[in-house]
């Protein structure tokens, strides 16, 4: 067969054409008017798809630097800070912390579940001294997404910051930063923003600039403070040269989300997850996450007994093209995971399922050819015939 491949995984995530496109266009010089309005369209369209009037900060980088840039300029060595850790990306943010010195609390919850706001309180309560607590939107290595307005509620009653991961969240769930109190949100290029990975970026509150200006942690490239006063200048830009065909590919996707709409983008995110996980129950198989609350970005799945996770991603690229994730860290081998977050319909669930229930009979399983297609066609209809109604 022809070899075609299908990006299904939760980030890289497939890029729209007009993005692309844009990529491609001659370079420019950053330190012009040209740039300068290119910027400032990423600048605004972000602050609209975050729901946020704070401070958008852009970094060239993949996610991890901006959860290293937020670690680095917002506590000092010594500094007590709480991070829920249920998965690989909570416990990123833990060994960030340890990295620059902090004394880090992690609060480990299971990784099938949500992080439970009232344990997070109960903390702050009893330790005032506290100054950030790190959390992770959508957790992508379990799919679970976690509830940061809870999770603001509480933080907002204290002196801690709240910092959140939303790296695979924002611009594909409902985030409202202001809102919520989240005082730095994270985000990244290649999933929800559709976009090549490279560039992540920030949203800082006032909250948040007060521990900034007070930080005793080194910091240069990723210093906040410099790329806020190059963004207040009359003519915006940041301090270094900036990865230039990126910032224009990612205005073009921010448009795109905004002319979509955003609740639009959030519901087209829970169709594509409910049809998904229709199709996975249909098919015999077991999700991951106990609590799917919110868990629209990514469909983790339990491999089912008497199959290697591993062989099963594996297959369903060499044999389709069709390109999962499987498990990281505990979870190798025992989960696979379906990425549907930033530019999917519901076609392109249709060819993952597909190959997935395909692969599932190549391998040996005792499954029904097409019973997690008609799940999902049913579920889709149901849900777009009750939009319509
Ligand atoms: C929730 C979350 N946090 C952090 C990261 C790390 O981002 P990056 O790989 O862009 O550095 C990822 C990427 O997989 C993620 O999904």
């Amino acid at each position: 067969m022809l070899r075609k491949e299908y990006l299904m995984t939760p980030g890289p995530t497939p890029i729209p054409p007009q993005v692309s496109l844009t990529e491609a266009e001659p370079m420019i010089h950053h330190r012009t008017p040209a740039y300068t309005e290119e910027f400032v369209r990423l600048l605004e369209g972000l602050k609209k798809v975050l729901l946020t009037e704070k401070d958008v900060l852009v970094f060239a980088a993949s996610g991890t630097g901006a959860m290293e840039a937020a670690v680095a300029n917002c506590f000092s060595p010594g500094d007590r800070v709480m991070v829920a850790v249920g998965g690989k990306f909570g416990k990123r943010f833990a060994e960030l912390g340890s990295a620059y010195g902090l004394e880090v609390i992690a609060y480990e919850y299971p990784w099938d579940e949500r992080a439970n706001p009232e344990v997070i309180a109960d903390h702050l309560r009893k330790d005032p001294d506290i100054k950030g607590v790190f959390l992770t939107h959508s957790e992508t290595s379990t799919g679970v997404v976690n509830d940061v307005r809870a999770v603001g509620e509480v933080v907002k009653e204290s002196k801690a910051i709240l910092i959140v991961d939303s790296i695979s969240g924002a611009g594909a769930l409902e985030m409202r930063t202001d809102q919520w109190g989240v005082d730095v949100l994270v985000i990244g290029s290649q999933k929800a923003f559709m976009t090549p990975p490279g560039l992540a970026a920030v949203a800082v509150s006032p909250k948040a600039w007060e521990l900034v200006e007070r930080s005793s942690s080194p910091r240069y490239y990723f210093d906040f403070r410099k790329a806020r006063k190059k963004i207040m200048e009359k003519e915006p830009q940041t301090p270094f040269t900036p990865a230039i065909s990126l910032v224009r590919a990612m205005s073009v996707a921010v448009e795109m989300i905004l002319q979509e709409g955003l609740e639009n983008v959030w519901e087209r995110h829970r169709i594509l997850a409910e049809c998904c996980r229709a199709a996975v129950r249909a098919l015999g198989l077991e999700l991951f996450p106990k609590d799917l609350t919110g868990a629209y970005a990514v469909t983790a799945v339990k491999v089912p007994d008497g199959l290697d996770g591993r062989e099963l991603v594996r297959h369903m690229n060499r044999r389709h093209g069709v390109i999962l994730a499987g498990g990281q860290d505990q979870l190798k081998g025992k989960i696979f995971r379906i990425g549907h977050v930033g530019y999917y319909n519901f076609f392109d669930l249709v060819v993952a399922l597909s190959a997935l229930e395909l692969s599932l009979k190549e391998l040996g399983m005792d499954i029904s050819l097409g019973a997690g297609l008609a799940a999902a066609e049913e579920r889709y209809l149901e849900m777009t015939e009750r939009a319509k109604n």
